[in-house]
């Protein structure tokens, strides 16, 4: 997004080594826009965003977390913000991640809190993921 021209962008990561990395590739990038803090305890009334991206971080959270997951996105979320992404649409069999995970699971979890605008195979996913993931854009109800 930062190369893209986005301004308005923060990296959030509990694990200060990408957030160090990301820091060095981009030297301009305003550094009260890196937070190295764990994702549960992002305070809503510090952070309010338009938009989330999810890329490999829901599969990467222990699965029984997956309902506090939903909880915090909406509240991290702006009023009529969106969750926009991609989620794994398999089943990798492990008790590590990438965790997996259903359409029909994630419908569950997200109606409550989110209308569900686009949840899809994604047609243009990296070829090593090709046909194992879902486009999704949920706006925070
Ligand atoms: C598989 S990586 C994906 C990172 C990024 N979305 C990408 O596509 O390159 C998952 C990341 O989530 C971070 N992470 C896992 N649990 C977290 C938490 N509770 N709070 C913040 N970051 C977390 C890990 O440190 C790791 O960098």
């Amino acid at each position: 997004l930062y190369e893209q021209g986005f301004t308005n962008v923060t990296l959030v990561d509990f694990a200060p080594a990408p957030i160090e990395t990301f820091a060095e590739r981009y030297p301009g990038f305003p550094s009260e826009h890196l937070i190295c803090a764990d994702f549960f305890s992002l305070s809503a009334e510090q952070y309010q965003f338009d938009w989330i991206l999810e890329q490999t971080f829901f599969c990467a959270i222990n699965p029984s977390r997956r309902d506090e997951y939903v909880q915090q996105m909406a509240r991290l979320l702006k009023p009529q913000g969106k969750l926009v992404g991609l989620l794994f649409d398999t089943d990798f069999g492990r008790e590590e991640p990438p965790f997996g995970g259903s359409k029909e699971e994630y419908q569950q979890r997200f109606q409550s809190y989110f209308d569900i605008d686009i949840m899809q195979p994604s047609y243009n996913s990296h070829p090593a993921r090709q046909g194992s993931e879902l486009f999704i854009k949920l706006q925070v109800k």
